[in-house]
């Protein structure tokens, strides 16, 4: 067995494998993540932001801190600025249906110019992946031979391949709303799609996956084609995956030597999926809290370190606006949430139709709406989540919202690579050549870890 093989699979352990291992309790959501090489996600200063991609944006927090709420304004922020808009919603939540005044089905519908909505039904298509390749497992019958005792029960054991489905599954969908936008929005397709998921750590995991499917793909398919197990293997799970989704027509007389086929077809599709969501000035996460719930507030905190952890960007920080709150207050949020930039997005009763032509125009609500309007990847509303230091030999990590003793670290690959566990996330952090080796010590710094390398 090769080196390759070895640490690939100590690098990327499945969460589930882990547990049966230990006797502890399953996770159910398994979520290993990998960061494409940092400096490109961080430093990415483009301005040139392109307007003929679909942008993807999304509310982080926690439930009932004015998630849908803030949803719903965005969009219709929007739809008001001329953007062809898609709300999506996901879950049976009817506060969007009321705010909106629109019947909202599984199919889009234009709920007012320049807007559609639909609601998802197809939750388990997005989150439960797993349980698709298992169904797959079952009529084709793989777990023998080889595979025998692992594919059927961890499936997981082949690091990455839950999160390349949902991937996919996000691709699929938004192929379909490409469609829609042609026919109904004059356009030929959705400039923004505001994603309203049942809860942020679903939220993370389905924009998270797309940028780290690439990578695992080709950490897959190097290992499918260089080891003797994956040699073996590969074909396998290959025909697997390949039944699961639906990817290639030909499936049936999948043999060894159309293998190669598969996985062209897979890096194509993932291509595809990434020009979507993997550059930040694509996809922008907004986080929201409700300030008289100071939960609301840590767990905002939180959330944008595990956006940081889960690859993705945060672009800003709202507060839903609330009477009687002191100057000391407002500061304190301010600074605990800089250099983010900060709004108050109004506080909106759930309870009625807005009449959204009155609210937009009010002071009340340019705040937000300036916010919105900042065009998510500039430098300026961008906030470098990782520095190195090759002087020093230091990284900072920014993670907001985690402890020191929440943090995991491990090295792999002869200190190339160092790999950072929190918030049941893994994200692997490629060192600079000349600052590559071994871990000295790390401490806590504000919000960043800061890592110094021997
Ligand atoms: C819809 O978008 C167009 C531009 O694409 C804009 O002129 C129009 O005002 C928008 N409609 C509403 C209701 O804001
Ligand atoms: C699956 O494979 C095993 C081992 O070859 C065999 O005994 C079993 O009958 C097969 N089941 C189905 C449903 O084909
Ligand atoms: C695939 O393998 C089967 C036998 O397992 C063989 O009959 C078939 O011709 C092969 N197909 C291709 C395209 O190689
Ligand atoms: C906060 O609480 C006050 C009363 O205690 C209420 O008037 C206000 O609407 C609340 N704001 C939010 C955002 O929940
Ligand atoms: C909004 O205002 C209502 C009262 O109008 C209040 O009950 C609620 O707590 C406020 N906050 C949120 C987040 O809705």
């Amino acid at each position: 067995m090769s080196s390759f093989l070895c640490s690939s699979l100590v690098l990327f352990p499945h969460p589930n494998f882990n547990s049966r291992l230990s006797g502890s309790s399953r996770r159910t959501t398994s979520q290993l993540l990998v960061v494409k090489a940092a400096s490109s996600i961080n430093n990415n200063g483009d301005d040139n932001v392109d307007s003929s991609v679909t942008r993807l944006i999304s509310f982080l927090g926690k439930g009932g801190s004015g998630k849908t709420t803030s949803s719903v304004f965005a969009a219709q922020h929007y739809a008001m600025a001329g953007l062809s808009t898609c709300l999506v919603l996901q879950g049976q939540d009817r506060t969007a249906e009321c705010l909106l005044n629109c019947k909202i089905v599984s199919s889009p519908v234009l709920c007012s110019d320049n807007l559609s909505v639909v609601r998802l039904e197809t939750t388990k298509m997005l989150l439960e992946p797993l349980n698709q390749l298992k169904q797959a497992d079952s009529r084709l019958n793989l777990t023998q031979g080889v595979l025998e005792g692992v594919v059927g029960e961890e499936l997981g054991v082949l690091p990455g391949m839950d999160s390349i489905f949902s991937a996919l599954a996000v691709v699929r969908l938004l192929g379909l709303f490409g469609k829609w936008a042609r026919n109904n929005h004059h356009k030929d397709k959705f400039d923004i799609i505001i994603y309203d998921g049942i809860s942020t750590e679903e939220t993370l995991r389905m924009i998270g996956a797309n940028s780290k499917a690439r990578l695992y793909l080709k950490y897959l398919r190097s290992m499918a084609e260089k080891t003797d197990l994956g040699r073996l293997a590969g074909p396998s799970l290959l025909r697997l995956f390949d039944n699961a989704m639906g990817i290639s027509e030909k499936s049936s007389q999948l043999n060894g030597t159309l293998s190669t086929e598969i996985w062209d077809s897979l890096e194509q599709i993932l291509e595809r999926g990434s020009s979507t969501f993997s550059q930040p000035y694509q996809c922008g996460c907004f986080l929201v809290m409700n300030p008289n719930i100071s939960m609301s507030m840590s767990s905002a905190l939180r959330y944008w370190g595990c956006a940081i952890q889960a690859g993705t960007q945060v672009s800003g920080a709202f507060a839903v606006a609330t009477p009687h709150l002191d100057v000391e207050s407002v500061e304190k949020m301010k600074k605990d949430f800089s250099p983010l930039s900060f709004a108050f997005i109004p506080n909106l009763s759930m309870g009625s139709p807005q009449d959204w032509n009155a609210i937009m125009p009010k002071s009340t609500a340019k705040g937000a709406r300036d916010l919105l309007s900042l065009p998510a990847g500039q430098k300026h509303s961008m906030v470098p989540s990782i520095n190195f230091d090759t002087a020093g030999k230091s990284v900072t990590l920014l993670m907001p919202g985690f402890e020191k003793s929440e943090i995991k670290l491990y090295q792999y690959r002869g200190g190339s690579e160092l790999l950072v566990e929190a918030g049941d996330q893994r994200r692997v952090i490629f060192l600079p050549p000349e600052m590559q080796g071994k871990v000295g010590g790390a401490k806590f710094i504000e919000r960043s870890l800061v890592i110094t390398i021997r």
